[in-house]
C-alpha cells in the first residue's frame, strides 16, 4: 500500500484516533487465556506446499465463547488442530505463536504438550467416534481419563466422578450407561458422552469443532444449550468452530470470520450480523435465512473456493468478489479498526479514498 493510500485508509476507515490491530491485540491479550499470533500452517503434498493457515491471530478471552466461522475449507479445523498439535503427519506449523497464559505452547516438549492437551485444553469433534473408543465401555473410558489426568485415582472415586459427569451433561440413567459401549448409544447421547470426556479434566479451554453438524436440529439445539450452560457453570473459554452462522448468532460473544486461511473480519456477534464490513461476510449473510432477509431470495456466494496451492497475491476472496477493485488483485488488505470498534480487512472500506487517489478508476 502506498503511504498516501495508507493514510487515507486510516483516515477513512477508522476516523481520527484509529489504532492499528496490533495495539488492540495487545490490549485484549491481558484478558486472554489463549492468544494466537500470526499462525501459519502448511501441508506437504505431492502437488506442493499447501498453505492452509496464513497469518491467523486472535485472542480467546477467559470464560467467553469465540466463534470461528467460514465456508468449508477455510482453515478453521486446521487452526484448531494447530493449537492442539494434532495435525496430520504431513502438516506443520511454520510460524507464529500460540500463547497459553503467556507461554508459547509451540515451544513445549512432548510431556508439557501432553499435559496441555490432557488437562488445560480439550477438543470435541463432529463425530464422537473420533474421541470415543468403540471397544471400551463409556465408564472405562471416562475412568481412564480421570485416573490419568486428575486426582480421582482409585477406581471407585473415578467411577463416582464418571457418573457425576454423565449426569452433568444430561445423560439419563448414568449408572447403567457407564456399562454400555458407544455404539449402543444414540448420536445425541454419544455427543454428550464425548463432552463429558472433554470435561473430565476440567479444562480452561474447550475447542468444539462443528460439534452439532451431524445431529438433527432438535438435538443440535439441546447440545448447544448444554454447552452454553456448562460454560457458564464451569467458567471455561470455548472456541466454537462452525460453518453455520446460525450457531454463531445464538452462542458466541466474539466471532472471527475466516477465508483462505486468513481472518477477514472480527468483532462481536452483533458487529458481524448487523454491521458486516467485509464483502465475504456480507456474502455469507446473504446466503443464509435470517430475520432481516426472510422475504428476500437467498444468494449463495458464487465461484469456486480458493486453491490453497496457489494463493492469490491480493485479497484471497478477490476471484469471487462482485465488488473487487484493481487494488484487490495485487495487495492484501490490512486489518483496520472500523468506526464501531470492530476489525475488517477489505479495500471496500476505503473505496472512496482509493477512487479519489486513482481519479475514479478504482472499479475499472
Ligand atoms: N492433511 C492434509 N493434507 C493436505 N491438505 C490438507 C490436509 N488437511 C487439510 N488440508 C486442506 O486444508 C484446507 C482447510 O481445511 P480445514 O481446516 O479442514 O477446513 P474447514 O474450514 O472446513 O475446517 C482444505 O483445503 C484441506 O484440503
Ligand atoms: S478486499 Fe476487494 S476483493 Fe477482497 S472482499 Fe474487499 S472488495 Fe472484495
Ligand atoms: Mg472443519
Amino acid at each position: 500500500m502506498s503511504s498516501k493510500t495508507e493514510n487515507m485508509y486510516k483516515d477513512t476507515a477508522a476516523g481520527a484516533g484509529s489504532r492499528a490491530v496490533d495495539e488492540k491485540v495487545l490490549e485484549n491479550e491481558e484478558n486472554a487465556i489463549l492468544s494466537v499470533r500470526d499462525l501459519h500452517t502448511t501441508f506437504h503434498t505431492d502437488s506442493g506446499e499447501v498453505h492452509v493457515v496464513n497469518g491467523v491471530s486472535f485472542n480467546l478471552t477467559r470464560g467467553k465463547i469465540l466463534g470461528v466461522v467460514g465456508e468449508s475449507g477455510s482453515g478453521k479445523s486446521v487452526t484448531a488442530y494447530s493449537i492442539m498439535q494434532i495435525l496430520a503427519e504431513n502438516g506443520r506449523v511454520t510460524g507464529g505463536q500460540i500463547l497459553y497464559k503467556g507461554e508459547d505452547i509451540l515451544k513445549y516438549n512432548k510431556k508439557q504438550m501432553d499435559s496441555f492437551r490432557g488437562e488445560k485444553c480439550s477438543i470435541i469433534f463432529q463425530d464422537p467416534m473420533t474421541s470415543l473408543n468403540p471397544t471400551f465401555t463409556v465408564g472405562w473410558q471416562l475412568r481412564e481419563a480421570l485416573q490419568l489426568h486428575t486426582g480421582y485415582k482409585t477406581r471407585q472415586a473415578a467411577n463416582a466422578r464418571a457418573i457425576e459427569l454423565l449426569k452433568m451433561v444430561g445423560v439419563n440413567e448414568p449408572e447403567s450407561r457407564i456399562k454400555q459401549y458407544p455404539f449402543e448409544l444414540s448420536g445425541g447421547m454419544r455427543q454428550r458422552v464425548m463432552i463429558a470426556m472433554a470435561l473430565a479434566c476440567e479444562p480452561d479451554i474447550l475447542i468444539a469443532d462443528e460439534p452439532t453438524t451431524a445431529l438433527d436440529v432438535t438435538i443440535q439445539a439441546q447440545i448447544l444449550e448444554l454447552m452454553k450452560d456448562l460454560q457458564k457453570k464451569l467458567g471455561m473459554a470455548i472456541i466454537l468452530v462452525t460453518h453455520d452462522l446460525g450457531v454463531i448468532a445464538s452462542m458466541c460473544d466474539e466471532v472471527i470470520v475466516m477465508y483462505g486461511g486468513r481472518v477477514c473480519e472480527r468483532g462481536t456477534a452483533d458487529d458481524i450480523f448487523y454491521r458486516p464490513c467485509h464483502e465475504y461476510t456480507k456474502g455469507l449473510l446473504r446466503s443464509i435465512p435470517s430475520a432481516g432477509n426472510m422475504k428476500k431470495k437467498l444468494i449463495p456466494i458464487g465461484g469456486t473456493p480458493i486453491n490453497m496451492l496457489a494463493l492469490p497475491e491480493g485479497c484471497a476472496f478477490c476471484p469471487r468478489c462482485a465488488n473487487a477493485m484493481k487494488i484487490c488483485l495485487t495487495q492484501q488488505p490490512e486489518e483496520l479498526e472500523m468506526p464501531d470498534g470492530h476489525f475488517a480487512s477489505c479495500w471496500m472500506n476505503v473505496k472512496e479514498a482509493y477512487e479519489e487517489e486513482h481519479n475514479g478508476k478504482a472499479g475499472a
